[in-house]
Order: C-alpha cells, then sequence, then structure tokens
C-alpha cells in the first residue's frame, strides 16, 4: 500500500522545466553553440547542474577548465534565478496541487524529491509548501539521479520504507532513480509515454484513477 507519494518538482509539481531551458539555451548561444535545443533539453530533466552543463558542452567543440565549467554552471543559474523572480502559483501545473490536496485528505504522506538546489526557494514562491510534509532536495544530496539518493531521503524523512512510496517523475533518470530505489512510479509530462514508469498520464490533471495507483 502507498503511504507516500514523492513529487519531483521541475516539470512535475512546477513549469520551471521551461525556465531551465531558456537558461541553458542563453548560455549554449552565448558559447557560440547555436543549434542546442529542445531534444537535448530533454536529457537534461533531472539531471544535476553539471551534468546539464556536460550536455550543453559536448555539442561545441571548446574544452574547458573544472574551474571555468563551474564558472558557466553559475552563469546558467544567475540566468534561471532571475526567471525566477516571476514566478507564481499561477506557474503550478495543472491538476498538482488538487492532487496535493487529494493525498492530504486520503492521509498519504507527501514529500519532494529533486536534484534542484533551487528548490526550497520555488516552493516558497509556488505556495505549495503548507501541502508537503517533507522536502529532500540537491541541498540534501551527494549523487544525483539515476541514484536513488534523493528520494532515499524522501523515504527517510517522511519514515517510510521506499516499497511503501510511489515518485511522480518526468525524466529517464529520475524513473531509474525511483527503481533502483525499490519504489513504484507515475510517469508525468511531454516524455511520459516512453519513460517506462508503473502508471503514466499526461499531467497530474489527466490521472484517471488514483485508485488504482495508491
Ligand atoms: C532538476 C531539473 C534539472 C536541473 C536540476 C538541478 O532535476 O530537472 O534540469 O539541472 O534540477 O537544478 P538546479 O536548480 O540546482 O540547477
Ligand atoms: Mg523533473
Amino acid at each position: 500500500m502507498i503511504r507516500g507519494v514523492i513529487f519531483d518538482l521541475d516539470g512535475v509539481l512546477v513549469s520551471t522545466d521551461e525556465l531551465h531551458y531558456q537558461a541553458w539555451k542563453r548560455l549554449a548561444n552565448e558559447l557560440g553553440i547555436m543549434d542546442f535545443g529542445r531534444k537535448d533539453n530533454e536529457r537534461q530533466r533531472g539531471v544535476s547542474r553539471m551534468a546539464s552543463l556536460e550536455i550543453v558542452l559536448e555539442k561545441g567543440t571548446k574544452k574547458y577548465t573544472d574551474e571555468e565549467k563551474r564558472a558557466l554552471a553559475e552563469k546558467k543559474n544567475d540566468y534561471y534565478k532571475k526567471s525566477l523572480q516571476s514566478l507564481s502559483p499561477e506557474d503550478v501545473l495543472p491538476g498538482a496541487k488538487e492532487a496535493l490536496e487529494m493525498l492530504r485528505e486520503r492521509g498519504v504522506l507527501t514529500a519532494v524529491g529533486s536534484a534542484s538546489k533551487n528548490a526550497p526557494e520555488i516552493l516558497e514562491r509556488i505556495e505549495l509548501m503548507p501541502l508537503l510534509d517533507k522536502i529532500s532536495c540537491g541541498l540534501d544530496i551527494t549523487r544525483s539521479k539515476p541514484d536513488p539518493e534523493v528520494f532515499l531521503v524522501a523515504a527517510e524523512k517522511l519514515g517510510l520504507a521506499p516499497e511503501d512510496c510511489l515518485v511522480v517523475e518526468d525524466s529517464a533518470a529520475g524513473i531509474q532513480a525511483a527503481r533502483n530505489g525499490g519504489m513504484k512510479t507515475l510517469a508525468v509530462g511531454p516524455l511520459s509515454g516512453q519513460l517506462g514508469g508503473d502508471f503514466e498520464a499526461r499531467n497530474l490533471s489527466s490521472v484517471e484513477n488514483w485508485d488504482e495507483i495508491l
């Protein structure tokens, strides 16, 4: 029986996946990489900031030192953080708030499990903090998805065994991470049909039967 649901953040609860894409594209163009596109960005979903940078840099020919790479990742994060300033509850994805409310009503615990170090700021801005029992994010972990660490930390904070948790994800790395952690999975988002989740839905408002999942 599912006693807790762990939600990825970007692209699951909030539309910040698009803001990540715009910030990476801006950086890529500045580096002379003009053909960075949405297909490349699909691989950045769920992946850490530094690993996402590598996906940009592999499209170019120039080699960068570790120090230069850190500066480039910081630059992208500055662009991204600027775009977060206008983030509001209107950016919560369809059905996300309703799903959190429904789970609370049923007595199912809720958490966020996100690689992002910006997760606390985002959750404040979109005002979902009161509907979440625990947060596990990029600030809590050292290994990124597909390593299950971020979800195992979330389960532990909830006081639940991994097999009693469902993970909701929009990324291949995230679905794999949940599976590696022994959790059930619900795939959502534009790639939901190709992620191989135990369940799938285009978004949280189109989940047909929560009874079947829980
Ligand atoms: C999420 C996003 C990734 C992002 C990662 C780190 O997993 O899906 O695209 O790279 O978080 O986010 P941060 O906000 O810390 O750069
Ligand atoms: Mg995501």
